[in-house]
């Protein structure tokens, strides 16, 4: 098993249980030709705090793995645990309150509601969550200031640059407080000044104690990570620690 500890200073035992544990999953995707078997027993643990970039050749699975973990998809085998409250029993609204409570994701493509200002933009999850507008909307303003994009508050995305859309999809992302960040490949359709916003950001997050698990293809963003990890044909491989990363959790953005 993988298993992926950074976080060494003492806990709480709830705060020290950990972000993510995936024992053994396996997915097959079925497709004209043949099955594909997109995950081949993937065993992972992430302890709070961690920033961990995966990373590995297109097809092996990275997003697929991604999918589960947020709960957009269902394993056909194995067990995934997200702060210690399981993804893989129960009902389909189980899950939605998991993910509701436990997850942010982001992807390559912002997936923005364009015909909603950023500040709106934001609030949703939070709303849809069934905190109320007001607290929402207070939570979201200061979300957009921490990520540097508090004047464009009552803009539509639009108007963004490419990397000030990405911050705003992230600060959607961070709406719930979410015990893990998922990020797909955030900086794919961005240029290097916008990939290095992006970059810089999650570099504060990891600071202030958020754990990441970030999907790229890109060594220099894998870079800001504190462990990188290989799939390679539905597995993941042994992991590597560049020693780059800062860790330690000093705050957290939940005190927000
Ligand atoms: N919904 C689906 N139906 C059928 N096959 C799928 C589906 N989703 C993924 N696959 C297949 O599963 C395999 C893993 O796909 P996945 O998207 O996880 O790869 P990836 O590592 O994210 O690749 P990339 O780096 O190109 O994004 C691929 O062979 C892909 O074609
Ligand atoms: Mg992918």
């Amino acid at each position: 098993m993988t298993s992926v500890n950074t976080d060494t200073s003492a806990q709480a035992s709830a705060e020290s249980t950990p972000a993510l544990e995936v024992h053994g999953v396996r997915k097959t995707f079925e497709a004209e030709i043949a099955p594909v078997r997109a995950l081949r027993g993937v065993d992972l643990t992430v302890a709070r705090g961690t920033f961990l970039a995966l990373m590995g050749p297109s097809g092996c699975g990275k997003s697929t793995l991604l999918n589960l973990i947020a709960g957009l998809e269902n394993a056909d085998e194995g067990t995934i645990m997200v702060a210690g409250e399981p993804l893989t029993e129960g009902s389909e609204d189980d899950h939605a309150l998991i993910r509701r409570r436990h997850i942010g994701i982001v992807f390559q493509f912002f997936n923005l509601l364009e015909g909603m200002t950023v500040l709106e933009n934001v609030a949703l999850p939070a709303i849809i969550a069934g905190r109320n507008r007001k607290s929402a909307e207070t939570r979201s303003r200061d979300l957009l200031d921490l990520l540097g994009i508090g004047d464009k508050a009552s803009v539509m995305p639009g108007v963004l640059s490419g990397g000030q859309r990405q911050r705003l999809a992230i600060a959607r992302a961070l709406a719930n407080e979410p015990t893990l960040l998922l990020a797909d490949e955030p900086t794919g359709a961005l240029d290097s000044a916008g990939g290095q916003e992006v970059i810089e950001l999650l570099n504060r997050l990891h600071a202030a104690g958020q754990t990441i698990i970030l999907v790229t293809h890109d060594a220099n963003v894998a870079a800001a990570a504190d462990t990188v990890l290989m799939m390679h044909d539905g597995r993941i491989l042994d992991h590597v620690n560049p020693g780059a990363g800062s860790n330690g959790p000093a705050t957290t953005i939940g005190t927000l």
